[in-house]
């Protein structure tokens, strides 16, 4: 059990979505398909790893997204570089659903449980910053979409 020093400082970790934004802006800025491996899956790397926070670039082909997810406690900022994603998520009870367009960006509570997909014919680029960091297993164990694998009915 975490002693009341330990909680101070694991509290004093933990990054303001206007931080996060402000990282995520910073980030897509600059170059950060760079960031991402060449594929034709949905894929992933990482820009920056701290005890604070994680900065993560995805690449969404068309067709590829993730099934309802949460974050594991984080908050996060989402920011659109590039494409167009379809996000549905949970909000008073009931599923919402919004799109993110490119130059767009969104901060996400530590509660926000969301299914995010590329219905779109080009490949999106997002930047996401998350705090506490949800580690690598946080993308690894999210239900993957790929619709260009699912049969049409
Ligand atoms: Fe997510």
């Amino acid at each position: 059990m975490p002693t009341s020093n330990q909680q101070l400082s694991s509290a004093s970790l933990t990054l303001t979505t206007e931080e996060l934004s402000a990282i995520a802006d910073g980030i897509a800025a600059g170059d950060p398909g760079a960031f991402v491996p060449s594929g034709t899956d949905r894929r992933w790397g990482i820009v920056v790893a701290t005890e604070a926070y994680e900065a993560w670039v995805i690449a969404w082909p068309s067709g590829t997204g993730l099934a309802m997810h949460d974050h594991g406690g984080a908050r996060a900022a989402v920011r659109v570089v590039s494409g167009r994603l379809r996000e549905r998520f949970h909000a008073g009870g009931a599923v919402q659903l919004r799109w993110l367009d490119a130059g767009q960006a969104q901060v996400l509570s530590a509660d926000h449980v969301h299914e995010v997909i590329n219905l779109n014919d080009t490949e999106a680029i997002t930047v996401h910053v998350y705090s506490p960091p949800v580690g690598d297993m946080g993308f690894r164990v999210d239900p993957e979409i790929d619709l260009r694998t699912t049969p049409s009915t």
